[in-house]
């Protein structure tokens, strides 16, 4: 038996500029309120992504598409992880960057595979066989190193698991002795093994426990009920790329599934198209039993008019298979050749036929009031003090430049006034910062107007 904890593939992401947003801010009609979840304003682009969402909750949105569009700095990436924290952590979200394609190790479309099957999820119903309880005793038992080799091992582990109806006494391998260790089982906690994998899942400290003076952060979970020895259904969220590196890790995958696990023992070191191709044929075969259901996430493609023709042509035929993500795209591009050709223009630097799929929602620039609702939650959000004109003045700042520009002076402002021995935000601090630090459009001015002193 071999255990192994399978690691869940979900990309984590720096989005701690978005950090104050938790969710798209809508009423129980779908109506943008002006300020909650953490946005401001923007209401149409909100109500649009609302209708994405319950969209993609009642699975009507599969292999479908949905560009956010609009200038910098007006939301679209905000809007995007609302969304994400609308579908809530059941259903897959994964976020890249155009420009990921573009690695030097693998293939342009690899990385579009990949992260297409990132976003899809697979919630499987396993009836597994367990032993499940209160950890009563645990006592490994040691022998002589059998070689001649130095000290003891650990021949095998014996286990006793309570539970309201009666106490079992098991007696696991070595490696089970290890993976129970990993896992920091202690008497006292209730976990279950499986049978037939021998991999273990702590559930937590029994509550019989509970008074037990505890400093860290503990779930107490109740002495279960029934036999030690018993079938339980057990709900698996995992995604397709998931399934992926499990199976092309020469070891490993039971967990993640264990009879995927059985099927494709094989040794594989990476994930292929035959190797995908199989894990397709044997979901289709779990959906079909009515065992596993498929959960399409969300692809967030931001800065799309990074990806070239090529990409787009996979793209365009990926999203045709019977099993696509939802797709959302956002770009703040107008009209711009497609990368990848010599010639073709084209509205956000996106092939026209798959322009033509996508449902559109377009983001407007901010009016000063909203800029500085918005300068005033991600003020508060990173524990900054501002005066309420120093507010405005950032608010103009950003009315000129864009909202990203006055965001990002927020930490240098914070810094000045600090220098200047005060906690506050002053005008004085937000003019000094906004003097020293240029704004894309007043860099570009800069080097038009002084070309000649740049080496070209
Ligand atoms: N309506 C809003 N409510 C609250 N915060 C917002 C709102 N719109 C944008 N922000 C915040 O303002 C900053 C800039 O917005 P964001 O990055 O989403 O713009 P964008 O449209 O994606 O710009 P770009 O085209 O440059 O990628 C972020 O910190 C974002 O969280
Ligand atoms: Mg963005």
């Amino acid at each position: 038996m071999k255990v192994e904890e399978v690691k869940s593939t979900i990309k984590t992401q720096r989005i701690s500029a978005h950090s104050h947003v938790k969710g798209l801010g809508l009423d129980e009609n779908g109506f943008a309120i002006a300020q909650a979840a953490g946005l401001v304003g923007q209401e149409q682009a909100r109500e649009a992504a609302g209708i994405v969402v319950d969209m993609i909750r009642s699975k009507k949105m599969a292999g479908r598409a949905v560009l956010l569009a609009g200038p910098p700095g007006t939301g679209k990436t905000a809007i995007a992880l609302a969304i994400a924290q609308e579908l809530g952590n059941k259903v897959p979200f994964c976020p890249m960057v155009g420009s990921e394609v573009y690695s030097s190790e693998i293939k342009k479309t690899e990385v579009l595979m990949e992260n297409f099957r990132r976003a899809i999820g697979l919630r499987v119903r396993e009836t597994k066989e367990i032993y499940e309880g209160e950890v009563c005793e645990l006592s490994p038992v040691e022998t002589e190193h059998p070689v001649g080799g130095q000290g003891k091992s650990v021949s095998h582990v014996v286990i006793g698991l309570r539970t309201a109806k009666g106490t079992k006494q098991l007696k696991l391998d070595p490696n089970i002795y290890e993976a129970l260790q990993k896992e920091r089982v202690e008497v006292g906690d209730v976990i279950y093994i499986e049978a037939l994998s021998g991999a273990i899942k702590r559930q937590g400290r029994s509550d019989a426990f509970a008074t037990e003076f505890d400093l860290e952060a503990e779930e107490y979970v109740p002495l279960p009920k029934g036999d030690v020895h018993k079938k339980k259904e057990v709900v698996q969220d995992v995604t397709l790329h998931d399934l992926d590196a499990a199976n092309a890790k020469p070891q490993g995958g039971q967990d993640v599934l264990s009879m995927m696990g059985q099927l494709l023992r094989s040794k594989k070191t990476e994930i292929t198209d035959k190797l995908r191709k199989e894990v397709n044929k044997i979901v289709d075969k779990y959906i079909d039993q009515g065992i596993a259901e498929l959960v399409p996430g969300v692809l967030f493609i931001d800065e799309v008019h990074m990806l070239d023709i090529e990409t787009f042509t996979y793209l365009h035929k990926a999203l045709e298979s019977a099993i696509a993500p939802i797709v959302i795209f956002a770009t703040n591009r107008g009209r711009c050749l497609i990368r990848g050709t010599d010639d073709i223009y084209s509205p956000h630097g996106i092939p026209l036929d798959l322009l033509d799929r996508l449902l559109i929602i377009r983001t407007v620039p901010y009016d000063r009031p909203d800029m500085e609702q918005i300068l005033k939650l991600r003020a508060k959000t990173e524990g900054l003090e501002i005066d309420d004109n120093a507010l405005t003045a950032l608010g103009a700042v950003g009315t000129k430049a864009t909202l990203r520009y006055a965001v990002q002076l927020l930490t240098p402002a914070h810094l000045t006034a600090k220098g200047n021995k005060r906690t506050n935000i002053t005008v004085a601090d937000v003019e000094e910062v906004s003097f020293l630090f240029l704004d894309a459009k007043q860099s570009a001015k800069i080097l038009s107007e002084n070309s000649a002193k740049f080496m070209q």
